[in-house]
């Protein structure tokens, strides 16, 4: 559990740094296209750190509750890797939903764990 403490927050400075380098890229680019932007709503935002629009993220959701015992690149710490998971889809849905000692179960919504067992089904 107390494995590098250090790397989320390496990750989400890395993740900070990146996404103002690509905004500001957009903003250079993009001046005559607001109107357009605005019915895209926050495409350009990219990340969705929050998931505020009610848009899941699977990434963000792994960063926030998943890496500290799976890994920063999946590659399993406290608790088992997940890339190349033999489990099915409907195995990890499972155990994301339940838990699995000494895993908690319970931090993904039930109506994200299609979209986080299928992301994690899909890591390689
Ligand atoms: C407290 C540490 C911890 C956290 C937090 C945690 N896990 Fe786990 N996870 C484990 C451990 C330990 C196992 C192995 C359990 C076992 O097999 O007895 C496991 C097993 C799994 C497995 C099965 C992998 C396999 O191949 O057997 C999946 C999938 C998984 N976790 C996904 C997740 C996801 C997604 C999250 C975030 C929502 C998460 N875990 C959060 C510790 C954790």
């Amino acid at each position: 559990m107390n494995r590098n403490p250090i790397i989320p927050f390496i990750l989400i400075m890395a993740m900070g740094i990146g996404l103002i380098f690509f905004m500001s890229l957009e903003g250079l680019n993009n001046a005559d296209e607001k109107a357009k932007e605005a019915e895209h709503g926050e495409k350009a935002g990219g990340e969705g750190e929050q998931a505020s629009s009610g848009e899941f993220d699977p990434e963000q959701a792994y960063k926030d509750n998943c890496l500290s015992c799976h890994g920063g690149n999946y590659e399993g710490g406290m608790g088992p890797a997940l890339k190349g998971t033999d489990k099915s889809v409907d195995e990890i849905k499972e155990i994301i939903k339940n838990g699995k000692s000494p895993m908690p179960g319970g931090l993904i919504q039930d109506e994200n764990l299609d979209a986080m067992a299928e992301w994690i089904k899909s890591l390689k």
